[in-house]
């Protein structure tokens, strides 16, 4: 196989995934917690981080620190080519149209609250509606109520059934003509459902939305096409893609952009300053204002590097078999409840024990070397619909094993007899 046809197999999904080769670029994966072999199952939190980000992290602040765009120096200049590298790999990653429509922030949350205090503030009005769903994290509700307080505008919630899927016919009754904007969870933190997103969008433009879309939890496992989709705004945190915390990405559309007024005033951001009046710069520096997370912007770029050498779809494919088994094998321990259990879902698995409290499970398996979260993870009406004060969550990354899932499942099921 010539190399350009193993990359197209890896990216189909139709190469086998070197698991082993995989797990070798994690070092942190290869240590013991409290005497036992590490299983890390909280990548929906956040995602360990390989030797190649690691390593481009430790390059630049070595060899490379500077400013970006303001010196006419050696590492001012490899500072900026490296940055604005990363910024290129993001546009190619999420198949953008230019660079200038790739912003950086510091992750999903602030993204989202840029969208809606930038595009929002001065646009919306009384009566005006902003419709999300009802599996959506805190950070995709928040901005929104902040921003109706603001200015009058109505927030809807399109619900969700059982399963933790939206219930289309309820999303088509309170999108009208009246919907600013629709926000929507690519794929939900708390329950795994993966949202029909480009359906949802094509819907939002024909009575006029614009759409922003929580990729937050997608783009690890998901390969996303923001110009298939259509998307208006799509953000996403690098964290959560084997990136470093404190960068993230706001993906807008430019004619978008070029309309919204600057979100932070700041350095980096003017074009020209006067006491009278400031003229802003182009974009995407418009929405930069400060010295940015260079680190982390380049810290990503690697992260996208390595996540696309591994193929996406081999990615999926693997995360696919490693979750059906953990849920078959979860279903056969007495008492416990999926929560979460669409047709189309990934990463997580989602569940409640009876006669159980959720953080009991936390802390039993992490005497065992198992990393899972408990609680309501961000997303209290999800907890609220389903009637639980939280769930045991594990949410499977890349390198995580089907002998990890027995690890997993042996403890839940140790921790059930300690607690019933
Ligand atoms: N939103 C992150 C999670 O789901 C922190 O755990």
């Amino acid at each position: 196989m010539t190399l350009a046809e193993s990359s197209a197999a890896r990216a189909a999904g139709t190469q086998d995934f070197d698991i082993d080769r995989v797990r070798a670029d994690f070092p942190i994966l290869q240590q013991e917690i409290h005497g036992r072999r590490l299983v890390y199952l909280d990548n929906a939190a956040t995602t360990q981080k390989p030797v190649s980000v690691i390593e481009a992290l430790e390059r630049y602040y070595y060899l490379d620190n500077a400013n970006v765009h303001r010196g006419v120096h050696e590492l001012s200049e490899r500072a900026t080519r490296a940055f604005e590298a990363a910024r290129a790999n993001v546009r190619d990653f999420l198949n953008a149209r230019n660079a200038a429509e790739i912003v950086f922030v510091r992750g999903t949350t602030e993204a989202i609250n840029l969208v809606a205090q930038s595009y929002g503030r001065w646009r919306f009005k009384q009566g005006d509606e902003i419709l999300i769903t009802a599996m959506e994290h805190h950070s995709n509700i928040v901005p929104w109520q902040l921003l109706c307080e603001q200015t009058g505008a109505v927030l809807k919630v399109a619900p969700i059934n059982e399963h933790g899927e939206l219930i289309m016919d309820e999303f088509d009754r309170l999108l009208t003509e009246r919907t600013q904007l629709v926000g929507i969870v690519h794929v939900s933190n708390a329950l795994g459902t993966i949202n029909p997103v480009k359906t949802l969008i094509r819907k939002a433009h024909a009575v006029g939305a614009v759409v922003l879309v929580d990729g937050a939890q997608a783009v690890a496992h998901i390969q996303v096409d923001v110009r298939d989709l259509n998307c208006d705004f799509y953000a996403f945190s690098g964290h959560k893609i084997y990136g470093p915390t404190g960068i993230g990405v706001l993906y807008a559309k430019q004619s978008i952009l070029e309309a919204m007024p600057p979100y932070q005033g700041g350095g980096e951001m003017i074009e020209h300053v006067t006491f009278e009046k400031t003229t802003y710069n182009k974009l995407p520096y418009k929405f930069e204002a400060g010295t940015p997370n260079i680190a982390g912007a380049i810290g990503l770029g690697a992260a996208i590097d390595y996540v696309t050498s591994m193929g996406l779809g081999a990615v999926s494919a693997h995360e696919r078999s490693v979750l059906q088994y953990a849920s078959q094998r979860a279903q056969q321990i007495e008492g416990l409840r999926l929560v979460g259990t669409a047709d189309l879902k990934c990463s997580i698995l989602s569940f409640v024990v009876s006669g159980t409290h959720p953080a009991d499970f936390g802390t039993i398996l992490d005497q065992l070397g198992v990393a899972i979260r408990t609680g309501h993870h961000c997303a209290m009406p999800v907890m609220q619909y389903f009637d639980v004060p939280g769930t045991a969550r594990a949410s499977i990354g890349m390198y995580n094993t089907r002998e990890e899932v027995d690890v997993f499942i042996d403890g839940v099921a140790r921790a059930r007899q300690m607690l019933v």
